[in-house]
């Protein structure tokens, strides 16, 4: 058969051999034409400890770790004295990685009584804790006022009072951050973007038709006031895989504004978060802004703003997630079944070859719940086979069960070959379920050419742990 053009629709390279360093986490390399680890070879790592498999390079997590300290330091230095990074633990957290993030000195964000658990029980000093959460539980918020975590990220005006009330009866003083919703439309899929009024996070700088103050006015008054509670600041969150620093300053420029009322009527702001949602590269078309570009140009933008408002700067934070955990890992799968089928675009028919591999939705849901794209290569070997347009799915039972949406592989590979899809350390293992009943991969980090297990693969025996009556 004749190659195929590709469509015009799909610029995907057709090398199907290349590892672009943009996607590809720093110790992966070809030798002997497998793709290795830090020098350990897929094969052997799948042959250790099964596939799927999720492996993180802990090296390069941990300099990503490093790299957001330092490109935020360095820019913020000398106009708010520097900036503190919580890790944004929804990303990926288990207590390893907790651990890694305290080696490193960053802080860490949590999202619910688990990931706070988690990051206590990898022996987190509490101060270096935040806690978010629209719809925190009462238990979730005793256990963080008692535990005296360094913030809770209040929510709503009704969390608010509920947190003054819990700390009253503990007769401990909470330290409290107010998420505010800064109007700001994100430019990334709906369902991550989290600034803008018609969603649920955050207490709004919008005034409600005929009423005076916003909800983030009267919030702050509140805790300005409560003898419970100690307003350390004010944060903002504008969503997810976002390229540019454009959204940040639009939301730094409303939080200062906001800042400067309220130094008119003396009360202190003296923290200001930026929230998270720096960008990665999935595929070869996406094209994020380097950590120090976005450090440097909110920093530009902040300094003129401060200037312009007349208000000392506050002590900033960041809460990366995806751009620490997301480059750093990857997913090693088998090819199982294959087939090709025939698809029309403007008249012509170009056949795509389905490659399913043994995993799926189960251990990356993002291509199903944001249309994510992703990229794979052959890992196994290299194969000098015609490049088709192929498509990876899961294994599990519904046709949205993509791994890879288009990709160009090699025309032989076949039933034993690896995969392996870049790009896949945050919000994989996080996100992912024993649909169909699939076994969860183990995580394996590869640190300084070692390979640890972190996580273990699940067994079947696991599946039937929380049966009460076999
Ligand atoms: N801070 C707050 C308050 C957040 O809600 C989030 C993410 C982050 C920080 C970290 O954002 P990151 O730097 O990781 O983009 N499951 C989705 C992403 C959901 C993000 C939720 N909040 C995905 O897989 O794309």
């Amino acid at each position: 058969m004749d190659s195929p053009l590709a469509p015009e629709w799909l610029n995907v390279p057709q090398n199907t051999a290349a590892l672009d360093p943009k996607i590809f986490s720093s110790g992966i390399d070809r030798e002997d034409q497998e793709v290795t680890v830090q020098g350990i070879g897929v094969t052997k790592l799948v042959e250790t400890y099964g596939s799927p498999l999720w492996v993180m390079e802990e090296n390069d997590f941990r300099s990503r770790a490093r790299a957001y300290v330092e490109a935020f330091n360095t820019a913020f230095a000398s106009l708010c004295g520097g900036v503190d990074v919580f890790y944004a633990s929804k990303a990926l957290l288990t207590v390893q990685v907790a651990k890694w993030i305290k080696e490193e000195g960053l802080f860490i964000d949590t999202a619910s009584g688990g990931e706070l658990a988690i990051a206590l029980r990898a022996g987190t000093d509490p101060a270096k804790i935040g806690l978010h959460g629209n719809n925190k539980s009462d238990e979730e918020l005793q256990t963080a006022i008692t535990k005296q975590i360094g913030r809770i990220v209040v929510d709503s005006l009704a969390e608010l009072y509920r947190v003054e009330r819990i700390a009253q009866e503990l007769q401990l003083t909470a330290r409290v951050m107010l998420r505010l919703t800064p109007g700001v439309d994100a430019s990334t899929h709906e369902h991550i973007a989290t600034a803008h009024e018609d969603q649920k996070f955050g207490l709004t700088m919008t005034p409600a038709p005929g009423v005076e103050t916003s909800v983030a006015y009267q919030a702050v008054h509140f805790a300005a006031e409560s003898q419970h509670i100690a307003l350390l600041g004010l944060h903002s969150h504008i969503g997810s895989q976002i390229f540019d620093s454009q959204g940040f300053e639009t939301a730094a420029t409303r939080m200062l504004g906001f800042i400067a009322v309220l130094a008119s009527e003396d009360i202190a702001i003296n923290e200001l978060d930026i929230g998270g949602g720096y960008g990665i590269a999935y595929t070869e078309l996406d094209d994020p802004a380097a950590p120090e570009t976005i450090a440097t140009n909110l920093a530009e933008h902040m300094a003129a703003e401060l200037q312009r408002l007349g208000i000392d700067c506050p002590r900033i934070s960041i809460e990366p997630g995806r751009s620490i955990a997301g480059p750093a890992g990857m997913t090693i799968y088998t090819v199982g079944t294959t087939k090709t089928v025939w698809v029309e675009h403007d008249g012509s028919h170009f056949p795509r070859r389905y490659v399913a591999v043994d995993g799926g939705m189960s251990d990356n849901p993002r291509p199903v719940l944001y249309d994510a794209d992703y990229t794979a290569v052959l890992a196994n070997r290299i194969s000098d086979a015609e490049p088709v347009l192929s498509r990876g799915v899961g294994k599990h039972c519904e046709s949205g069960d993509i791994v890879v949406n288009s990709v160009y592989l090699p025309e032989d590979t076949e039933h034993g070959d690896l995969l392996v899809v870049p790009a896949t350390g945050a919000y994989g293992h996080a996100m992912s379920s024993n649909y169909n009943m699939l076994p969860r991969p183990a995580i394996v980090a590869v640190k300084d050419g070692q390979a640890r297990e972190i996580i273990r693969r699940e067994t079947y025996d696991d599946l039937f742990a929380r049966e009460v009556d076999l």
